[in-house]
């Protein structure tokens, strides 16, 4: 351990910022990803870049971000930006969503809006535990109500980070990423156990989920309209201005009577008046409010 330890000091002195260093980076994160890194996140930098100066064969952190800042290179910048995000995530993730979903959200739209096709986005849906969760309440509304949901359904998850959407696409997860969150129950319901170390999801969830890779600070044209957009755990990241633009813009693409589901310390106010805060038993969501009110 000791000469890890010794080994990790020598390599924070050589790869110490300038301001003017540190300064540049925080307006291309900002810029590339919208994630706002505080005065004082200098360890935080160094201790996330530190292997990627490694594999890209940059002898200190310092040339590895004027190269960054000097030259287009598309994939250090990719590289950059995930090691930079936070992707934590779990299954049915503070749990109250999900139950919502089930109790309230499917019925009211089905009821008020009765779309032709149910459409619901997790952006932001970092290694596919959120979506897959959607699936699975949806599963399970469909076995305790046949015939409430019979229109097709499509859930898509997109994210920035390309490394998280493959893992998320393959559907496969290991016992400490099935643990978090998952109940026996539901493990046995929608997995299938590979080798006692490995879960795979079921095709019958798996199947009505699709990812794409897109950044909420780019257009969303192209993903077409949803009734439901889970956005979670990922507002926090970015400036008030951002959170209203992208506010602003998922609620061009709710379709009428659509809701939106946050985080638990997130929250459209101050931020957009499209979103009017709905309380239900299990919590709070924000319904598109009508052109006209
Ligand atoms: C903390 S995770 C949240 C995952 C999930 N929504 C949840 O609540 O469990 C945040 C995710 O946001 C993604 N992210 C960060 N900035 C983004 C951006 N500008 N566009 C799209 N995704 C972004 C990260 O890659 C990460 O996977």
């Amino acid at each position: 351990m000791s000469t890890q330890i010794g080994s990790d000091e020598k390599f924070v002195t050589d790869t110490l910022l300038s301001k003017d260093q540190y300064d540049n980076f925080r307006d291309f994160l900002e810029d590339s990803c919208g994630i706002v890194l505080g005065d004082n996140k200098h360890y935080l930098v160094t201790s996330r870049l530190n292997k990627l100066t490694h594999e890209f064969s940059f002898d200190s952190l310092s040339s590895m971000l004027d190269e960054l800042k000097n030259k287009n290179d598309a994939k250090l910048k990719e590289r950059v930006i995930d090691a930079m995000t936070t992707n934590e995530t779990s299954w049915f993730r503070d749990n109250y969503p999900f139950e919502l979903l089930k109790e309230n959200l499917i019925p009211e739209i089905v009821k008020n809006n009765k779309p032709n096709r149910f459409r619901i986005w997790s952006a932001a849906c970092s290694t596919g535990q959120e979506p897959y969760s959607i699936s699975m309440s949806i599963n399970e509304f469909q076995m305790k109500f046949p015939g409430m949901l019979s229109m097709p359904v499509e859930i898509v998850g997109t994210d920035i980070s390309s490394t998280v959407l493959d893992m998320a696409r393959r559907a496969e997860y290991d016992q400490l990423s099935v643990s978090r969150g998952l109940s026996e129950e539901k493990k046995k319901l929608f997995f299938t156990s590979m080798d006692g170390n490995r879960w795979k999801l079921n095709d019958k969830v798996k199947s009505i989920v699709k990812f794409n890779e897109i950044n909420l600070l780019q257009n969303y044209a192209l993903i077409g309209k949803f009734d439901l957009i889970f956005c979670r755990n990922v507002l926090i990241y970015f400036s008030a201005d951002l959170k209203s633009d992208i506010l602003n813009r998922m609620a061009q693409i709710l379709n009428p009577g659509g809701f939106l589901v946050l985080g638990g310390s997130e929250s459209p106010t101050g931020y957009s008046r499209a979103f009017e805060m709905t309380r239900f038993s299990k919590g709070v969501v924000y319904r598109l409010k009508d052109e006209n009110s």
